[in-house]
């Protein structure tokens, strides 16, 4: 073996861990930290929960710090925001007064993908010292209450899936899952407003004006209710079980599960175990025949999405599926790993809407890859799950800690010295 291509090697590597965690460091306002200065500049719920596991890699109460920073932010009915605004800043839309929430910490009114109990069992794997275990027994009970506000506002079929209320609550928010149930939102009475990402960011790479447009009534909205989350998920105007948060919630429902049989919570077990009996029956209704895989389904017209994004590999991560459907999804995979320079796009590339620059509508994402990665190794997929690894690492060391890739040309996309990319490479891809 050659010893200077070692070496080198070595060196890189070092230099791409001392990146990230420089990154991470910058980005850090003091107990949270945001996804990146210019563009996002306050705490983004699920980015946050994927920021703690780059900071366990090198300061393990930081990473605490930063999941007990996020439920800070919970509002007393368990619900945790979106985003949570520990500071003024102009450069974001929307920023507080037009959320109006009238919270303290001010915050956003919509939630995020429930990831934070998978994170945070992942933070205790890494260290169970004693500090590690006062720290996961105060914060149990908090996501306790998030994942009992789902199951109370977001589950009207009780089936153990989550219905989205915005396209920002599934963090896809361009995906073209939202096309068409978006398209029915009344944009006639949204107030004016500026567009703040476009100053920051090459417009080719954000959601177009129509989206914003249909984000911002759907804010109003949710304004005009109060709030009222048990009446915008009953009747507001934008209602899609996402199977993304759905296959996400699963999943941290197991790992909420297994935190309580070692923990020795056992009520909480009993609860948190009729939640996923209910998920692995009702999954089905996202099973879409015609496409062969679990897509998302608007709860307004009754129809299915038939889209297949990176969020439909999820369901390796959610371990939910018969035989018969993970060989279907795995046909998909296959398929796209066969024509697709970087795995995952975030929009299979033979649908015509597939937009390679474009934030949800095609780019790769390192959080989405760390997810479908893990769940291909555990239900084992083991080269689809190391080929996914490796294009991440690719990606990263050609172009650098951007927001999202095209899977391409591996060019960066969105913002730059991201900070959830740059905890995915300390995390998983750099290693
Ligand atoms: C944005 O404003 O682009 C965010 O993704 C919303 O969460």
């Amino acid at each position: 073996m050659n010893e200077t291509v070692v070496s080198g090697d070595q060196n890189a590597a070092l230099d791409m861990n001392q990146r990230a965690r420089d990154i991470l460091i910058t980005n850090d306002l003091g107990g949270y930290t945001v996804p990146n200065k210019n563009v996002y500049p306050f705490q983004w719920n699920w980015d946050s929960a994927f920021v703690a596991l780059g900071f366990a890699e090198f300061d393990i109460d930081r990473a605490w710090k930063e999941i007990e920073t996020l439920f800070d932010g919970q509002w007393k009915d368990g619900f945790v925001p979106q985003i949570i605004f520990w500071q003024e800043s102009d450069s974001y839309f929307p920023g507080p007064d037009v959320w109006n929430t009238g919270k303290k910490p001010q915050t956003s009114g919509i939630t995020q993908p429930p990831v934070a109990a998978s994170m945070v069992r992942q933070i205790w794997q890494k260290d169970k010292s004693d500090a590690a275990r006062g720290n996961l027994e105060r914060i149990f009970p908090k996501i306790m209450a998030w994942h009992r506000w789902f199951d109370k506002y977001r589950d009207p079929l009780r089936k153990g899936l989550v219905v989205a209320t915005h396209p920002w609550e599934t963090g896809r928010d361009n995906a073209p899952e939202w096309d068409e149930p978006a398209a029915s939102v009344d944009i006639s009475g949204i107030e004016p407003y500026e567009r703040r990402d476009t100053l920051h960011l090459d417009k080719k790479m954000r959601p177009h004006k129509e989206d914003y447009d249909r984000f911002v009534a759907m804010v109003e909205y949710g304004r005009t209710q109060n709030w009222d989350h048990n009446a915008i998920a009953t009747e507001g105007p934008f209602r899609v079980v996402d199977v993304g948060m759905t296959m996400m919630l699963i999943r941290a429902n197991k790992d909420m599960l297994a935190l309580a049989n070692e923990f020795g919570f056992e009520k909480e077990a009993v609860e948190i175990r009729s939640w996923i009996d209910r998920a692995q029956n009702g999954i089905n209704f996202l099973w879409d025949e015609k496409i062969g895989a679990f897509c998302s389904k608007d709860l307004i017209s009754g129809q299915s999405s038939g889209i297949i994004s990176s969020a439909t590999f999820l369901c390796y991560y959610a371990g939910v599926g018969s035989e018969a459907q993970r060989a279907s999804t795995v046909n998909h995979l296959e398929r796209i790993a066969a024509t697709t320079e970087f795995l995952m796009p975030s929009l299979s590339p033979d649908n015509p809407r597939f937009d390679a620059m474009r934030y949800w509508r095609g780019p790769v994402w390192a959080v989405v890859n760390y997810m479908v990665s893990k769940g291909c190794r555990e239900v084992g997929l083991a080269d689809l799950s190391e080929r996914i690894k490796l294009d991440t690492a690719m990606l990263m060391r050609q172009s650098g800690f951007f927001e999202a890739f095209n899977p391409e040309t591996g060019e960066g996309t969105g913002g730059e010295d991201f900070s959830w990319t740059a905890a995915m490479w300390l995390h998983w891809a750099g290693k």
